[in-house]
This record gives C-alpha cells, structure tokens and sequence, in this order.
C-alpha cells in the first residue's frame, strides 16, 4: 500500500528519472475475459488522455467496454481535482455506485486521477467509502493491470498512490476516443505553482518526454490517417527545459510541422515563458492552428501577484499583442478567474478592462475554489458567494457579447473544417475550423468524417457557426 502526501508531492529535486518501456504482464493478459467495464471521466485533455491509455490496459485484461454503469462488472472513475464541485460530482457518482453495490456485490469499483493523489480524499475512501475495492495516483497508471488483478483476488481495499513522480513509462497501450484527432502527450506535471492551483500536487513536477518518443508517435499517427495532433500537458512551453540545452517548444513544433499532418495545436500555454520564437513559429507554419489558448486568471496586476502567476496585465497584453501580430487571423481564448482572496470591485474592473481589450474568442470563467494544501487555501476570503457570482456573470456577459462579435466577423468568410460527423437531427455535418470553431454545416455532396473541407460561414451564433460547403 502507498498513501499519498502533500510534502512529498511539494518537493521538486532536480534528479535523473528513467525512461522505461511499459511491459504488460503476460499471466494476466486476457484474464477477464467476458467481463465488462465502465469508464468515467472528469477533468482536463490530460485526464481524457490517460483514460485512453486506461481503455487499452483494461482491453489487454480482457474487459470490454459498456456505456451503462449499471451493466458493468467494473466501474472506474478517472476524476479531478480542480475545483470543488469536480469533487463533489465524483463523490455523488462514488454514493449512486454504494447502492449498485448493494445489489450487485461482486460489483468491481475503482478510483483514480488527481484526487487519488490527495490525502484527504483517500483517508476518505478508507474510512467511509470502503466498499471501494482499488484506488490508484496519477504516477501509478501503468501499473493499473497489477492493481485490478489484486483488488479482484484479495478481499482487501487496494491502494497505491505514489506522492512522487517515478520514471516516465513510454508504450502504454492506447485506444484513441476520435480516428482523426489526436491527443499527443509531450510533458507531464507542473513547476509553477500558481497559488490557487493543485495540479502541481496531483500531477507531479515537470518531465518532458524525449523528442524522438513524441516524433515516432506523431509518424505512426500519419501513417494511421490522422489529421489533427494536440501537444498536450499543463504548461506546454517548459518543454525540454528539463532534458535539453537548446531544443524547445518552437524546435518541437517545427519539427512536427514540417511532418506530413494538416493541422497540429498545442495546450495549454502558460503566459510567462511564451517566448518570441515560439510566436514565430506559430505564425510561419500553415499547418499550426492559428488558435492560442492563452489563460490570463485575472486582469489585475495586484491579483495576478498573489496568484503567482509571474507576469503583469501589461506584459500579458504585450505578448498577446504580438500573437495578434504575428499569426494571421489568430483566435485567442483564456481562463479567467473571479473573486481571488481580496479580490475588490477595482480589481474585477481591471478583468473586465482587459477583456475589453483583447475580446477573446473563447473563454472559461471560473469562481475561485479554495483547495486544501494550495497557499491560496490559506488567504482571508472576505468576498462574499453573492458577490462573487455577480462578478462572474457580469463577466460572463461581456465575453459572450466578444464571443459573438468574433463569429459574426467570419460571416461570407470560407473557412477550413475538419469533418466530425453528422449532427443529430442527420441534415448536417459538424466540424471545428482552423481557428477551433464548432461549426454546423449544409453538404450538396458526398463528404466523409476525416476529410478537411472549405465551408462558407452562413451565420454566426455565440457559441458556433453554421455554414454551406463550397467547392
Ligand atoms: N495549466 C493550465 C491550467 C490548468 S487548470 C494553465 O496554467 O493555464 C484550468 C483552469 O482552471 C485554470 O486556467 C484556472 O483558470 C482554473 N482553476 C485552477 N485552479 C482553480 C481554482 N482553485 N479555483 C477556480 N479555478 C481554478
Ligand atoms: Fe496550475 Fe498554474 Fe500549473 Fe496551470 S501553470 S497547472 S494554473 S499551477
Ligand atoms: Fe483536473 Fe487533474 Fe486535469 S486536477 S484539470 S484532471 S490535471
């Protein structure tokens, strides 16, 4: 058994780590043959990310796949730990699944992602929650097929949450969500330690993975037919810093772009190292996306100080700027949070001054969520729930109205559009255009899902496009 813990997960040394090839083992491949499983999954791309690893590993024990929990020999929650009310629906899913387990007894349950890596969640699950039969850490993923195979032959509650990161596993199976759009993982963890945020607690501290790893996944995955890659991790632009002198996030990019795939993006971006060549890059390739997830958390320069976030209201509209400059038709979206500890109406201004300036594309608001351990945790919180959600739906109803504006400048406009499928009502096809727009679409001829189409914009709505293929 491993228990997590916060001082541990603090630590960040600055030792080697291995880079080891996932092997499964063979005594168990197939061993659950004829059972089946349910996966669920919060959170962020990274979680969705992992749980196609976990797919592939519970496949490789022989389960197969079912989309009603109630139908399911095993229940699996990827969860997040984020903000409370990620929390809180894991937790309602853990008591809706008590009393399947009333009725069903050999009923398998299991929980993982960030919260696995909280203390305070896993004493929890022991105390309260033990008809829990397994819980395993985001560091403890590739050993998922030891860990079931245990929980099913021992009668007693499986827990392995490693609090350190260990060596980082390449060659972990994968059953992709999407044949045409792919998650491509190239750096694990976070260094920032923004105050308000738990991830570097839950995911470890910074690995890269070794470029020519990344390359040969990104040459089998054109060589499959796919037509869209997302670099994925917390802080894309720290990559390499913890392997290489001189090979960064704007080399790896080129490197990927220069390869034989239409259209690549990268998330997320943190504002502090986005560095000048980086932005160059991104303007000078036709098959980077010119669309930038770029998250702010705040416009003022007071709040940005006590989020840790490293940078001012003006050098991020600085940098912002540049992008706007340097990459044709970029579509810029954030994350912004209100009522920070001590945020003030003059505070909450200066967010809404900057939105005002950068009208984003896109944007995810969000009301401060203390998490415990965080220093931010620890802050005098003296707004008031009322207050804050005012604030948030002020906010909300001035980057809509951006929102909007942004879309109705595309109308007449012929954009491409990476086929997805067929709406519900099957009289139109959706897809995501080059800037990331969901876009609902009229055809006049046969298309297929994968193809990357030119569709004229008809008219633009707050949260999609609709529009008509052209030639
Ligand atoms: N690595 C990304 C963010 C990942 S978390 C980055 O730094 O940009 C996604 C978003 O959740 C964050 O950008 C932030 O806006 C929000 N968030 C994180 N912690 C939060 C908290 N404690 N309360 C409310 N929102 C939070
Ligand atoms: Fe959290 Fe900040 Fe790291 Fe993003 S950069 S994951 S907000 S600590
Ligand atoms: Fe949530 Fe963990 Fe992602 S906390 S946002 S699932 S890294």
């Amino acid at each position: 058994m491993h228990l997590p813990n916060y001082s541990d997960a603090r630590r960040r040394e600055d030792k080697d780590y291995k880079r080891v090839d996932f092997e499964f083992s063979e005594e168990i491949k197939n061993k659950y043959k004829g059972k089946t499983f349910f996966l669920k999954t919060y959170g962020c791309q990274m979680n969705e990310h992992d749980s196609e690893n976990i797919e592939a590993l519970l496949m490789t024990l022989g389960f197969s796949k079912v989309d009603d929990y109630e139908e399911a020999d095993l229940v699996l929650l990827n969860t997040c730990s984020i903000r409370e009310n990620a929390h809180n629906k894991a937790f309602g899913m853990l008591g809706r699944l008590k009393h399947l387990k009333e009725q069903k007894k050999d009923l398998i349950i299991g929980l993982c992602g960030c919260m696995a890596q909280e203390a305070s969640v896993v004493e929890e699950i022991m105390q309260k929650y033990k008809f829990v039969n397994f819980v395993f850490g985001t560091h403890n993923l590739y050993q998922l097929p030891e860990i079931i195979d245990k929980a099913v032959s021992e009668s007693k509650q499986q827990i392995e949450v490693f609090s350190k990161e260990g060596d980082l596993v390449e060659g972990l199976p994968v059953v992709r969500a999407n044949n045409y759009k792919a998650y491509v993982n190239i750096i694990y963890g976070c260094n920032k330690f923004c105050t308000y945020c738990i991830v570097p607690y839950t995911r470890g501290r910074e690995r890269s993975r070794v470029k020519e790893d990344i390359l040969k996944e990104i040459d089998e995955l054109i060589s499959s037919g796919y037509k869209e890659v997302t670099l994925l991790g917390q802080n894309v632009n720290a990559y390499g810093k913890d392997l290489y002198e001189d090979y960064t996030l704007a080399n790896l990019l080129e490197d990927i772009a220069k390869k034989d795939i239409p259209r690549v993006r990268f998330m997320t971006s943190h504002p502090w190292d986005f560095t000048d060549s980086m932005v160059e890059v991104i303007g000078k390739y036709q098959n980077i996306m010119p669309s930038v997830h770029l998250p702010v958390q705040s416009g003022s320069s007071r709040i940005l100080k006590l989020m840790g976030r490293r940078y001012t209201k003006e050098s991020y509209l600085e940098l912002f700027n540049k992008i706007k400059k340097t990459v044709p038709g970029v579509a810029i979206s954030t994350d912004i949070i209100v009522g920070f500890p001590g945020e003030t109406e003059e505070d909450f201004l200066e967010t809404l001054d900057l939105v005002e300036k950068c009208k984003y594309d896109n944007a995810f608001t969000f009301i401060f969520s203390p998490r415990e351990g965080t220093p931010a945790c620890k802050l005098k919180d003296d707004v008031s729930l009322e207050e804050k959600e005012n604030r948030l739906q002020r906010l909300n109803t001035v980057v809509n109205k951006y929102f909007l504006e942004n879309n109705k400048k595309l109308e007449g406009r012929v954009v491409p559009v990476l086929v997805e499928g067929l709406s519900e009502k099957n009289d139109m096809y959706f897809g995501y255009t080059d800037t990331n727009k969901l876009i609902n679409f009229f055809v006049d001829r046969k298309i297929e899902v994968g193809d990357i189409v030119n569709v004229k914009v008809t008219s633009a709505k707050t949260w999609s496009l609709d529009g008509e293929l052209v030639e």
